[in-house]
């Protein structure tokens, strides 16, 4: 079957900004109330400032009691109450919870663990995507409900499932990763050779042998591990993609997106990305991490990243505790704001929590909501639309770009491929570098963009590459060639050691960049607990400055050679004693530096600090004090005070703030917790 590649319609969700200004609202579970509660619901709604609710995520049993039947009078008056608030709907095919009588009758769309455990309905998501009978299901609700309200004057965005990413193995899961192998290899002698299978006797004789990986005796086969992987994400994207042009096909024409989850592991985002109109997340800050503010503008990042640049909605987040974490902290309204705010700084054009109105029962009864169990005079509420009228004074704002010199390389074949277990040290994790590298930038107010393999970045002065275990020769020319034509590029530790199917690429390594980095390993080893000590170069001026505490390694390290670079640091003592640690080599206009390492942060930070230097690239405000962050967007700059102090920027110029309209020269003060809008227009 051939694919008509998407085309993803963003003028749709730039028309509805353009409308409403930054959307603002949430999900809104109207059949969990009484009609009466819709009422006030609607009238709070306008007073709060939103103007904008996802409604029908969860409603497959109201819309569908039995098979076969539908019940939209409900929905029809929802729809029309909020319209006539002015209020816009993003309408939700309400297929991530099916009616429990769907695995009554239909056992095979209940998902089954690895383990071989059927779970079954009285709680969310208990349907395997590989189901085709649970897909015949979800496409007829999707599509009826689509026909009956795709001309509706609310509905104004449509919202697929909810938050895909569960990983099925039983036999439906089974059947449909054979097929997706077959269309991958052909032949099962490909996919023999790909796997490896003459390892531990594994060699097939025909698909119909191959399962998923369930629960084995010992540790999986990687590369099978990593194709059920890519088959899962993909299987998701299949069902996500048939709703998608259901609702297209009965002639709706506005935005179609799904809502992601942050760095999600079991969906692939680059494959997904493409497949939706305007891209969408649900983030759920942990505020407990003294990393939370740069690991949160990472996440942004990541999702003006996806959509190319073009703003994003942020779909959920929290406005004080969640309520499924085994401790919930709570945010005070000052977070939260700050939280939207930040979102906002880094290409959100719409800011919406889950949910509207606290639940009462359910499993979600304590997690918090625009509007509490308390009612409408609390100090959340009231918290609630203050942020709705700051968000009204950022109209301005709204569709304006965060433009990047730097581009951080990410990729989920790595993720994954890098995590399985059974490597030298199971302690290097991919997400927890690349938010070490990010945060180097975040702190100096430099942004950044996410890239892909492959991706061309022409537009980039300084490539990261803070750990991508594979690495295809694509890629990895394409890095190169950056160099050579002028650009900065920093590769961290085990990098570009395996190929597409997990397996490792022969000779030293990394195999494909060692001409451009200058210098090549042959063993990697793990760390001893206690950190190993570096030596710096004399003549690394920036390195001393930065190591004047004790420069360290740990974790993993490789053993190197340099082939032209310069060597930076070395390891001072253990197995690896006398080994270069860091190293700078120039090519063709560009520089590339290699770390040896997980090198501590005040090493890191001096590479770093030295790749953007080499190509002038500057964060947006010179001097930022610490926990200050600081983001242009378009016209605007964002400083938000992530800290417990007040903090002075100087910004010179004349300025005013959007947020409380005063007019600023040179230098403003910015509270704890705290945000300032700075334009220079009048
Ligand atoms: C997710 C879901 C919501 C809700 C929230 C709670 O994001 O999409 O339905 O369960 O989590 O934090």
């Amino acid at each position: 079957m051939t694919t008509v590649p998407h085309v993803p319609r963003t003028e749709g969700f730039r028309a509805l900004v353009d409308d409403l200004g930054i959307c603002f609202g949430g999900d809104y579970n109207p059949e969990q109330w009484p009609r009466d509660v819709w009422l006030e619901d609607a009238d709070l709604m306008v007073q709060a400032g939103v103007n904008l609710v996802t409604i029908g995520v969860f409603s497959w049993s109201r819309l569908e009691p039995s098979p076969g039947e539908r019940d939209f009078a409900w929905l029809d008056e929802v729809l029309d109450l909020l319209h006539a608030r002015g209020i816009a709907v993003d309408l939700a095919s309400p297929t991530a919870s099916p009616p429990p009588w769907l695995g009554v009758q239909h056992p095979e769309t209940l998902p089954v663990d690895r383990d071989g455990v059927r779970l079954v309905a009285g709680s969310r998501n208990q349907f395997t995507p590989a189901s085709r009978v649970y897909r015949e299901h979800a496409l007829a609700i999707t599509t009826d409900l689509a026909r009956r309200y795709a001309d509706h004057p609310a509905v104004r965005m449509w919202h697929v499932g909810n938050e895909y990413g569960q990983l099925d193995f039983g036999d439906e899961a089974a059947r449909e990763f054979r097929s997706w192998l077959r269309d991958k290899y052909g032949t099962i002698e490909a996919l023999n050779a790909a796997w490896g299978t003459t390892v531990w006797a594994q060699g097939y004789r025909a698909f119909d042998e191959v399962l998923p990986p369930r629960r084995m005796p010992y540790l999986v086969n990687p590369a099978q591990s990593l194709d059920f992987r890519r088959y899962s994400s993909d299987q998701l994207l299949a069902v996500y993609r048939e709703q998608r042009d259901a609702i297209r096909a009965v002639g709706a024409t506005q935005p179609i997106t799904t809502n992601f989850m942050e760095f999600f592991v079991h969906a692939d985002y680059w494959a997904w990305a493409p497949e939706v109109d305007v891209i969408a997340n649900d983030h759920y800050i942990d505020h407990s991490s003294p990393t939370a503010a740069s690991d949160a503008a990472l996440v942004h990042d990541l999702m003006r990243s996806l959509g190319g640049g073009r703003p994003w909605v942020l779909m959920e987040h929290a406005v004080s505790s969640v309520s499924w974490r085994p401790h919930n902290l709570p945010k005070s309204p000052a977070q939260t704001r700050l939280d939207s705010l930040q979102a906002v700084a880094r290409g959100a054009d719409a800011i919406c929590f889950f949910q509207w109105r606290q639940a009462r029962s359910g499993a979600e009864r304590f997690h918090s909501a625009m509007l509490p169990h308390a009612g409408a005079d609390t100090d959340v509420f009231r918290s609630v639309t203050a942020l709705g009228a700051d968000l009204r004074r950022l109209r301005d704002v709204a569709d304006g770009r965060v433009e990047a010199s730097v581009a951080v390389l990410f990729d989920w074949s790595s993720w994954w491929a890098g995590e399985e277990p059974a490597r030298p040290t199971e302690r290097l994790e991919t997400l927890a570098q690349v938010q070490r590298w990010h945060r180097e930038l975040w702190r100096r107010g430099v942004a950044v963009d996410l890239v892909r393999p492959g991706a061309d970045l022409s537009a980039y002065r300084v490539v990261l590459v803070p750990h991508s275990y594979v690495l295809e020769p694509d890629a990895a020319a394409s890095l190169s060639a950056a160099v050579r034509a002028g650009a900065s590029l920093v590769v961290g530790p085990f990098s570009g050691v395996a190929d597409a199917n997990a397996a490792i690429l022969p000779g030293r390594s990394p195999a494909l960049l060692r001409d451009v980095l200058g210098v090549s390993g042959e063993e990697w080893v793990g760390l001893p607990d206690a950190p190993t000590a570096l030596e710096i170069a004399p003549e690394w001026t920036t390195g001393r400055a930065a190591a004047a505490g004790l420069p360290t390694a740990g974790i993993l390290g490789e053993r190197l050679r340099a082939e032209g670079a310069d060597v930076l640091a070395r390891f001072a003592a253990g197995h690896l004693a006398g080994a270069p640690a860091v190293t700078r080599h120039h090519a063709g206009e560009g520089t590339a530096w290699y770390l040896g390492a997980i090198v501590s942060d005040d090493v890191l930070g001096a590479v770093l600090g030295d790749a953007l230097e080499a190509v002038d690239v500057r964060g947006v405000v010179l001097d930022l004090p610490d926990d200050v962050e600081a983001v242009r967007r378009g016209a605007a700059l964002f400083l938000l005070n992530h800290g417990s102090t007040e903090r002075i920027v100087t910004a010179a110029g004349r300025w005013r703030d959007l947020l409380s309209d005063a007019p600023l020269e040179d230098a403003v003060a910015i509270g704890p917790g705290d945000a300032v809008v700075l334009t220079d227009r009048p």
